[in-house]
């Protein structure tokens, strides 16, 4: 229907909303030429500190839960409300207000799969606060999160909602191509260091 593309455009424009790059901004500081470039809220808090990163990390999540809740709220039905948390990770992601850059869609995916199967966003939390507690790499918990959401949708989910699902991992694990060739080389940039080993 006209309301749902309505709605998924919607979406797409609410995901598009870059805190951490309009936060960033506000404190004088771009967010591409701190840390991994990132603008995300991991980078936020190398740049800014805990609160700044907690607000945008909040902000982010909630774009996802928001687009596939308003999508729940008209009745627009699970495919609809699928598409809708998709379309705001693509607007973080690739934003008009970023010259279509952006994130790398760890917290909107986050909060796209809980609203979608809150049991998939559950073990994704998990996963990604073991792994950062263990390791300290946050790009590693957020990959190894999003493969446990999908891993957990296939178990307990329809079947379409686990293709939907391993398509937003495989996203996330695409725009964290870098982050795995700094794992590979030993350079990566643990939670809480400014700048990563060798650099
Ligand atoms: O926020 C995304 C996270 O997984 C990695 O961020 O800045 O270390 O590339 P960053």
């Amino acid at each position: 229907s006209l309301l749902a593309v309505l709605t998924v455009f919607l979406s797409y424009l609410l995901g598009a909303i870059p805190a951490a790059a309009w936060v960033a901004r506000a404190r004088g500081v771009d967010i591409r030429t701190v840390g991994s470039g990132n603008s995300g809220a991991t980078n936020v808090q190398r740049a800014l500190g805990n609160g700044p990163a907690l607000a945008v990390a909040a902000f982010d999540i909630l774009k996802g839960a928001l687009a596939v809740g308003v999508a729940a709220g008209l009745n627009l039905g699970q495919p609809v409300m699928a598409a809708c948390g998709v379309a705001a990770v693509l607007g973080h992601n690739f934003s008009p207000f970023l010259g279509f850059r952006g994130g790398k869609g760890v917290a909107t995916s986050f909060g796209t799969m809980a609203a979608l199967l809150p049991v998939a966003g559950l073990g994704a939390a998990l996963l990604f606060v073991l792994s950062v507690w263990l390791t300290r790499f946050v790009s590693l918990g957020s990959i190894l999160g999003a493969v446990t959401a999908a891993f957990v949708c296939f178990v307990v989910g329809p079947l379409w909602l686990g293709v939907v699902i391993t398509g937003l991992s495989l996203l996330l694990a695409w725009q964290h191509r870098d982050n795995v060739r700094r794992l590979q080389a030993g350079t990566e940039r643990r939670f809480g260091d400014k700048t990563g080993a060798g650099e």
